[in-house]
């Protein structure tokens, strides 16, 4: 008889990334296990500044600084050489016969996948849905909930555009309240945060928008105890962690919000258009899915998972970034880009002219943080980092922002990093 498993097997196509023969064991796991035996009694923080340490992840990524320094890994980040070739892989073996290799053979991977994306989330696989982006699993929450005209929905201006538009599309066509509060950040009170929202409430209110990592300056808001606040009222609470998972260590239902969706393609360094969307089990019910499903009313989370043909090889390459994040592990992770952002933060306080607009207080901040040089335009300082010293930033110019956005990610080094600060010198001089 055609035994089906035992053909795949030896074709090579059941080896995902969760298995002994993944890429991530094959390229790093010797050198990076005997690399932590030599490490393992030394904190996070201090771990931060052990540069042999981090010379050797570096050596995963192809991305370098030659031809460009990547400093907008808050837009998205590259993928390590595992996942791209996990995705290669996964992409050959798609074109040999897309409709049985993707359909019958890489779908069988999506459940490892939810197991181990809950697992880093310290949630339950029953509450995570895969799918494209973090915008994806955030209006899948915002059209999928029912709202009546003057219920109110409280979020700010400093929300990420997207749902901004969702929300605002929601207030033309169904006459929900969409109000937005406005922040002069950094803010290094938490109390003040909370308090904004909780004066905003009013006895319509249904829902609050929060972003946990604001993309415009890396602020790091206090979900927690704002989720708290609202869920004494009855209000529920969907967080946009597009820029936390995968960056900050945290368990998604400690922040105590009912929604949480975000972008793999950022920090967690998984392959570019690739998403998550968490709901707690109870709610998932009573949001309509964003497509379609069987059974929309469902309490199933892989009802939010029926998007019709995507790209399977770039799902399952999820599972190599998982494994190359774990073997780091979330809390060094999170300390290494925390010391290279006030690496370069604290030494750009130097330079006469130049302004932060971002806490370097560590509670409130991590990868993100904005500078700006009195006299020079955001646009005009990242044109000329870019013509003059090959550094990718993201300029920001809205509302009451007007600076440069500098990410960095465990691939920088401390040399592109001086490289900033010497292009920051010489610019702030003229
Ligand atoms: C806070 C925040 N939310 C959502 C998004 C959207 O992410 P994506 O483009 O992956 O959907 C971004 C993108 O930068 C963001 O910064």
């Amino acid at each position: 008889m055609f035994d089906r498993r035992t053909f795949l097997k030896k074709a090579g196509v059941l080896t995902g990334a969760f298995s002994a023969t993944s890429l991530f064991n094959h390229l790093h796991a010797q050198e990076w296990g005997t690399l932590a035996e030599d490490y393992k009694n030394i904190s996070p923080s201090e771990m931060a500044t052990k540069e042999d340490y981090w010379s050797v992840i570096q050596k995963g990524y192809s991305a370098s600084s030659d031809p460009l320094i990547m400093l907008n890994n808050g837009g998205v980040s590259p993928s390590p050489i595992v996942v791209q070739n996990a995705v290669e892989k996964f992409n050959l073996m798609s074109n040999q016969g897309p409709s049985y290799y993707m359909w019958r053979i890489l779908d069988q991977g999506r459940e490892n996948l939810r197991e181990s994306l809950a697992k880093l989330g310290g949630c339950s696989p029953e509450e995570i849905a895969i799918n494209r982006n973090a915008t994806e699993a955030l209006v899948t929450v915002i059209y999928g909930l029912d709202l009546h005209r003057g219920d109110e929905v409280i979020g700010s201006h400093q929300d990420y555009p997207n749902m901004m538009l969702a929300w605002k599309q929601r207030e033309m066509r169904e006459g929900i309240v969409y109000k937005q509060l406005s922040f002069n950040f950094p803010v290094e009170n938490d109390a003040e945060i909370v308090a904004a929202y909780q004066n905003a409430i009013t006895p319509n209110t249904k829902i609050l928008h929060l972003t946990h990592v604001i993309n415009w300056t890396g602020q790091i808001m206090p979900v927690q105890k704002i989720a708290r606040m609202a869920h004494e009222k009855g209000i529920e609470v969907i967080i946009d962690g597009a820029h936390s998972y995968g960056l900050l260590e945290f368990n998604i239902p400690d922040l105590e919000g009912d929604y949480f969706g975000t972008s793999l393609h950022k920090y967690l360094s998984a392959p570019i258009g690739s998403g998550m969307l968490w709901v707690k089990k109870e709610k998932i019910s009573k949001v309509w899915p964003l497509v379609c499903a069987g059974d929309p009313k469902s309490d199933n989370i892989r009802k939010f998972e029926n998007l019709g043909t995507r790209s399977f090889p770039i799902e399952q390459g999820i599972g190599e970034a998982l494994n190359f994040h774990n073997a780091i592990g979330t809390k060094r992770k999170e300390e290494r880009i925390r010391y290279l952002k006030d690496y370069w933060a604290t030494r750009a306080l130097e330079i006469p002219k130049v302004k932060l607009h971002t806490s370097l207080k560590h509670e409130y901040s991590c990868a993100l943080a904005c500078v700006s040089i009195e006299g020079v335009s955001p646009t005009d300082l990242s044109d000329q980092l870019m013509k003059t010293y090959k550094i990718q930033t993201s300029p920001i110019s809205y509302e009451n922002l007007h600076c440069v956005r500098i990410s960095p990610h465990v691939y920088t080094k401390i040399s592109d990093l001086d490289t900033l600060i010497e292009g920051l010198e010489k610019i702030s001089r003229g």
